[in-house]
């Protein structure tokens, strides 16, 4: 990663940048947090596709705000008077040495969001030597991600369950090819939920020219040339079961159909027989799912809530932490994803038990609101931000954030037999 400052041998702020400002300086003087993206993309961007990326499930995106509030939750107690020039944010995951230990978390459509997003997080993720994780439903397909992104690249699997999950098969076989490091298979879409706002911003690929769509694009004026010019997004995954030339309402159709069901325990067996390289599960909040899932031969329990995107009451991803942590005991690597809006919450993620995390929406504003020059923004702004925070509090490294003296007031906890205790109501024994 590119980042310069290190909080002690740096100026975060550009103290005397002055003339000599380049032009990413200047991006990081102007956007100095990723609220100041969220802002700007918001204004840029048309409202259905902004709702599309920000918004949640339900009404008003509760689980979205539980993500954030948990995290801003997580104290963490600084020691100081140590030697911090020599901060490491370096991390080692799968047998791969990354350059800081945050990544890009899949996200599905969002060319929607800002034309060709898929390839610039890529081609980022690339140069910064940080994971990149392609999704099922990337409007840019897998063959040319990974030519993009040798180093980076992995694949998220949603499950495609019709003719014994033939496609989703085929889906294992093709990113095998392409070398993609790691399979992430998705476990928290089992059924499709209704998100509020897209309901009632009308959203559906393509999209449909109805006059609140009209006026939304009409107020998005660089968005909607930028989408004029590059054409709407496509499920390009799926172009090999439709056919080259199909229309992007045939692709959409074809995704409607297959991704029905998600994957069972039995399927996630068939996908370690055929998988050969590392493999993570995404979306497991409870402490057995993780111990299955370890006793499956997975390498990587990824603990989300979809960002708040599938499952209002689900606990906020931060405090799932360390009790699956606690489950898997180091025999495979805990992965984070949720809310990650800086390198404070890098920080705050590896001290609760995380070996690693992804960002998916800091990502995706820093794209919106800067074009092509968001995606290198976002990964120097995290090494930036990672390195200084690492210093602040005195962490040298990934592996000593561990260490850190942290206080967790909402952190999940459960009995031996595996139920939910803590400040929760009574319990009945979990089914
Ligand atoms: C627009 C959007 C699309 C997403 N699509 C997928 C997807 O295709 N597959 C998947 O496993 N997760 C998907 N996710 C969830 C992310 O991978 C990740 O769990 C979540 O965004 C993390 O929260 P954060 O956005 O607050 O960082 C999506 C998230 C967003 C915002």
């Amino acid at each position: 990663m590119s980042g310069s400052s290190t909080g002690n041998t740096g100026t975060p702020s550009g103290w005397g940048a002055g003339a000599t400002e380049t032009p990413a300086a200047r991006l990081r003087r102007r956007f100095p947090g990723f609220g100041d993206l969220q802002r700007r993309a918001k204004w840029r961007v048309a409202r259905f596709a902004y709702d599309f990326v920000a918004g949640g499930v339900g009404d008003g995106a509760p689980n979205v705000a539980h993500n954030r509030a948990a995290m801003d939750a997580v104290r963490i107690v600084p020691r100081y008077a140590l030697d911090v020039s020599q901060v490491s944010i370096a991390t080692t995951l799968f047998g791969r040495e990354y350059a800081a230990p945050v990544g890009v978390a899949p996200m599905g459509n969002i060319g929607m969001v800002w034309p060709q997003m898929d390839a610039i997080l890529a081609a980022s993720a690339q140069k910064a030597r940080i994971p990149y994780v392609s999704s099922t439903v990337a409007n840019v397909g897998m063959e040319r991600l990974a030519e993009i992104a040798p180093d980076s690249f992995w694949f998220q699997l949603y499950g495609l369950p019709a003719e014994n999950h033939r496609l989703s098969i085929d889906l294992i076989r093709r990113a095998e090819a392409v070398g993609a490091h790691a399979l992430v298979v998705t476990l928290d879409v089992p059924t499709r939920q209704k998100r509020v706002h897209d309901v009632r911003n009308g959203l559906v690929v393509p999209f449909r020219y109805r006059p609140r769509t009209v006026f939304d694009i009409a107020r998005a004026p660089f968005w909607a040339l930028e989408m004029l010019n590059k054409g709407q997004p496509r499920f390009e995954n799926m172009r090999k079961y439709v056919g080259e030339t199909a229309s992007i309402g045939e692709l959409a159709a074809f995704v409607q159909k297959n991704m029905t069901t998600g994957v069972t325990w039995d399927d996630i067996a068939r996908f370690r027989d055929i998988w050969p390289r590392a493999m993570a599960l995404k979306g497991i909040q409870h402490p057995a799912d993780a111990e299955r899932a370890v006793a499956l031969g997975v390498d990587g329990i990824w603990v989300s809530n979809h960002g708040g995107r599938q499952f209002d009451a689900a606990p906020a991803s931060i405090d799932s932490v360390p009790a699956i942590a606690a489950a898997v005991g180091g025999r495979a690597k805990v992965l984070y994803d949720g809310s990650i809006r800086s390198g404070l919450d890098v920080l705050r993620t590896l001290a609760v038990g995380a070996d690693f995390c992804f960002a998916g929406r800091a990502f995706a504003y820093s794209v919106a609101a800067l074009g092509a020059a968001g995606g290198e923004h976002a990964t120097a702004a995290f090494a930036e931000e990672i390195r200084g925070t690492f210093g602040q509090a005195g962490v040298l490294s990934v592996a000593a954030a561990a260490a850190a003296t942290v206080l967790h007031p909402g952190a999940m906890r459960f009995d031996p037999e595996g139920n939910a205790s803590g400040n929760e109501v009574p319990r009945r024994r979990a089914g």
